[in-house]
């Protein structure tokens, strides 16, 4: 293999910069060509595709978003959008390409594996949902920016004697609000993947009012449904001063934990290691700290599973 490509797609993650030049800069140590695509998916059917030189990646390691650009694509989806795609990689020749996203982007990846053309997955996703891997590029920075936040909610909660309802990002994955629920101590961590009656809610933040508790924290994850909803509903259910805070896409941006410049960059190496082997169809990952990489079919045919356990822990120390 001689040129290889790299695209990011999908929801963007802090850290997508350091994968893109930790990949750039691996290929040019092994003297391949490596070609940046812009817009995910969507350039790649278009050919806006350029060559990338070590100082393209120059001074983007601290940098969040992506600066190759991200878009979702529903032409892709289909067949011709797909050997449109390999068409524009086969003109350039682009033998093998590389993609930082989700298990949306993954798919994709998939497609072109199987009509012949080798892809490596990099999981960028601030969710952390993908199976295969203890940890998503992004998630980290995530977890970190929610933290921030809820401290600073809690100084005004405090103030005020108030119950707040604070929406986290997660698609429909309970990881960013359950780790967030233990590190911010919260009172109550509600995610997708186990339900908790709206009464039992209620009762806790009730025996916690007895107790003189002067506020409390809920954590919702968004793919359980609405904030703002679920604030009225505890307001006119406990007469409690209830606020609500959705977080939004302030979770998405900022600078890259260094956690996850470290795992951007060893993934996005390994991901270059495979391609320089002739191997496609993988995602890598990070399991037990160890770099590992698994069929991308195999892991897209999984469901990522929320730690239980921490979710149980969460809930014993906010008794
Ligand atoms: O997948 C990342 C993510 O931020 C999810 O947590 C969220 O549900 C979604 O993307 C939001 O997507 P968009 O930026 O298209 O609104």
């Amino acid at each position: 293999m001689k040129k290889i490509g790299v695209l990011t797609s999908g929801g963007d993650a802090p850290g997508m910069n350091a994968a893109v030049r930790a990949v750039v800069r691996k290929a040019i140590y092994h003297e391949l060509e490596v070609y940046g695509v812009y817009n995910g998916y969507e350039g790649l059917m278009e050919g806006n595709i350029k060559k990338m030189e070590l100082g393209s990646v120059g001074d983007i390691i601290q940098r969040g978003g992506t600066i190759l650009y991200s878009a979702r694509s529903e032409e892709f989806k289909t067949d011709a959008g797909q050997q449109k795609a390999i068409e524009q990689m086969r003109k350039i020749g682009i033998e093998g390409l590389i993609v930082i996203g989700g298990d949306g982007s993954f798919r994709g990846a998939e497609k072109l594996t199987q009509k012949g053309f080798p892809c490596i997955g990099v999981p960028g996703t601030i969710d952390n949902d993908i199976p295969g891997t203890d940890y998503t590029i992004g998630f980290d920075t995530a977890l970190n920016t929610i933290v921030n936040a809820v401290d600073k909610i809690r100084d005004t909660a405090t103030s005020h004697e108030r119950t707040y309802v604070i929406e986290v990002m997660g698609r429909d994955a309970g990881d960013l609000a359950l780790w967030a629920g233990l590190a911010n101590g919260a009172e109550t961590v509600i995610i997708p993947e186990q339900e908790e009656s709206f009464e039992s809610v209620v009762g806790k933040l009730k025996r916690g009012q007895e107790r003189g508790k002067k506020h409390s924290i809920i954590i919702l994850a968004e793919g359980v449904g609405s904030g703002v909803e679920y604030g009225k509903r505890i307001e006119e259910e406990t007469n409690m001063d209830t606020r609500v805070t959705v977080l939004g896409h302030i979770q998405r941006g900022g600078s890259p934990s260094g956690y996850d410049r470290v795992l951007a960059s060893r993934l996005g190496a390994k991901a270059v290691d495979l391609l320089l082997d002739g191997i496609g169809g993988r995602m890598v990952g990070i399991e037990n700290n160890i770099v590992v990489d698994h069929d991308i079919s195999d892991v897209l045919a999984k469901k990522h599973a929320v730690n239980m356990n921490m979710y149980k822990l969460a809930n014993q120390l906010s008794i």
